[in-house]
Order: C-alpha cells, then sequence, then structure tokens
C-alpha cells in the first residue's frame, strides 16, 4: 500500500473508520458541488435577459421539491454524525487492558516512559496491541499527530490527556506536533517504531520485536560491554543523536566527535573546558552554557536521565576523543 493523496498509508484500527468517513464526506460534497454548481450555470444562460422577451412573474414555490432538498440532507448530515459519534466514542474509550506509555512534551520535543521505568525520544510500542498514551507537557500546548494511526491529540500543561490506538503492521511512522508551539515548532518531530508483537519472531529487518527492545531500554547499560558502547545507546535511546553527530559534522547542535578536553566559546563570550560537569551540565540544564554558533534548543533531560546514564555518555564522549 502506498501514501494516497491525503492519506498515508494506513495502520491502525481506527483507520478504515476515519478513512470511510472522510471520503464519504468528501464525495457528498464532490456531488453536490457538481450538482449546484452546473444548475447554476445552466440557469444564468438559460434565463439570461433577452432583447424583446417580457420577464416572467415567479411560478411561485414548489412544496415536494423544497421538502426533498431539506430532508435528504438532514438524513446525510444524521449519517455523517453517526458515523462519526460511533468513531468518537470507539477512540475515547481505551480497553482496559491497553499498555500504558506516559508521554511528556516539551519546546521542542517527545519524551515517552514505559513502566518498566525506559525512557526513549522515539514512540516504542507492539503492533497489535492496544497502546494508551497518558501525556502532559512541561510548558505550553502541543498536539501529538500520528497520521499513520489516524489519531491527534491535544496535550496541555497543567492536566493529562489521553489518546489510543492499536497499530496493525511493524513499521516507523511519524510523529508530528500539531499545535503552533513556538519558533521549533515544526522540528517537533519524532517516529513511532511499531515492533513485532510475536517473540518467536525476529523481524525481517533485524528489528528485535518489543520485548527485546524494552528490556534494553529499561537498562541500557550492559555489564559485558565497555561504558561508552552503553552510552552511545543511550544517546540514541533519548534522541540525542537527532540533534548531535559522532562523526564531527555540524547538525542542531555541535558534534560529539573530539569534543572532550577541548575548549568551546560560549554565548556570551565566556569559555569552557569540555569535561565531566559541561557535559553533565550541558544535559541537565542546557540553556545556562550555549555553544558559540548555535541557538538553545536544547530541552532539559533532567528527570529522564539517570546518573549512571550521564556516566556513560561521558564515557563515549571520551571513546569518540580517542577514535
Ligand atoms: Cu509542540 Cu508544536
Amino acid at each position: 500500500m502506498h501514501d494516497s493523496l491525503f492519506f498515508q498509508v494506513p495502520n491502525s484500527t481506527f483507520a478504515p473508520t476515519v478513512d470511510g468517513l472522510y471520503y464519504f464526506i468528501f464525495w457528498i460534497s464532490v456531488f453536490f458541488l457538481t450538482l449546484i454548481t452546473s444548475l447554476m450555470i445552466i440557469f444564468v444562460v438559460k434565463y439570461r435577459r433577452v432583447e424583446g422577451v417580457e420577464a416572467q412573474p415567479s411560478p411561485g414555490h414548489n412544496t415536494l421539491l423544497e421538502l426533498g432538498w431539506s430532508i435528504l440532507p438532514a438524513f446525510l448530515v444524521l449519517i455523517i454524525f453517526g458515523w462519526g459519534f460511533a468513531g468518537y466514542v470507539d477512540m475515547r474509550s481505551p480497553p482496559e487492558e491497553a499498555y500504558e506509555i506516559n508521554v511528556t512534551a516539551s519546546m521542542w520535543q517527545w519524551n515517552f516512559r514505559y513502566p518498566t521505568g525506559a525512557v526513549s525520544g522515539e514512540l516504542h510500542i507492539p503492533a497489535q496491541k492496544p497502546v494508551k498514551l497518558i501525556m502532559q507537557s512541561k510548558d505550553v500546548i502541543h498536539s501529538l499527530f500520528i497520521p499513520a494511526f489516524r489519531v491527534k491529540q491535544d496535550v496541555v500543561p497543567g492536566r493529562y490527556t489521553g489518546v489510543w490506538f492499536e497499530a496493525l503492521e511493524p513499521g516507523t511512522f511519524d510523529i508530528l506536533c500539531a499545535e503552533y508551539c513556538g519558533q521549533q515548532h515544526s522540528d517537533m518531530l519524532s517516529k513511532v517504531v511499531v515492533h513485532n508483537n510475536d517473540p518467536s519472531k525476529t523481524d525481517l529487518n533485524n528489528d528485535p520485536n518489543f520485548e527485546t527492545w524494552l528490556e534494553d531500554a529499561s537498562d541500557p547499560i550492559k555489564d559485558n560491554e565497555p561504558l561508552y558502547e552503553s552510552g552511545k545507546r543511550i544517546t540514541e535511546m533519548l534522541g540525542c543523536v537527532n540533534c548531535h553527530s559522532s562523526d564531527g559534522s555540524k547538525k542542531v547542535g555541535p558534534s560529539f566527535k573530539g569534543s572532550f578536553g577541548t575548549t568551546r566559546n560560549l554565548q556570551g563570550g565566556k569559555t569552557v573546558t569540555v569535561d565531566e560537569n559541561y557535559i553533565r551540565q550541558s544535559i541537565l540544564d542546557p540553556n545556562s552554557q550555549v555553544a558559540q554558533g548555535f541557538d538553545p534548543k536544547m530541552p532539559s533531560f533532567k528527570g529522564t536521565i539517570k546518573d549512571e546514564w550521564i556516566d556513560a555518555v561521558i564515557a563515549y564522549f571520551k571513546h569518540l576523543k580517542k577514535e
């Protein structure tokens, strides 16, 4: 299946209702637009004023026709209401057994937390299992939008909002912010990774099934590997790599590579040595020391990242220095 003119490939149990109703309204609109516009044009031509022809008095009204064009559209509107209401109730009623994931939106990133304590910058979910998101905002109103699932829900500061869905096929799909939330609103993107939910099957593209992914993400520091490997895993898990490269190239933020031990110019004219404390503070309070030539765009990872994980990330910085 391909993306269509209006929609991405549908991949949730809601999609058939949403798409069906959308196209129903769309084709009704096309039908009446064509009918009414054509009649208008025909009447304008047919009843135009002609030299030498007297205007006739109106023949009065046609009860049957008038009842018809009032009652029939009323039925159409009721069908649209019934269809939409049934879909709405379904979307507002998560099944009790739904898997719960906490979502925090902030300017300008998404953060997902799982019952095991795992956190991630991309949403990971199992296929063919109901998932419920419990969402809150750290600052302004955002809106979680997953086009492929046909769901969109505001995320509001000071209260929880929720949304649920059941994905059909494994794959990777877009997450967007659909509420204007400031300068980087259009960069507030993420992905939802739908994992194979069958532990007996390994995904074709070597994708781990959800349980395997969750185990890794819950405890990213492995005993049997160098600490920097764990650090690398953590930067991927938390989405750091979306803005920081590990090959020296400049992205939204400075590259990780080759930075440890160097002197960095900060905005405001100060300089600082990139050491353990600088890295730690940059993770927890990024806007307190923004590198020159970059915008203060990084969100704080306070409360998201654990102290041992910071150690691992620092080890990764040191490792990249050596490489
Ligand atoms: Cu967050 Cu727009």
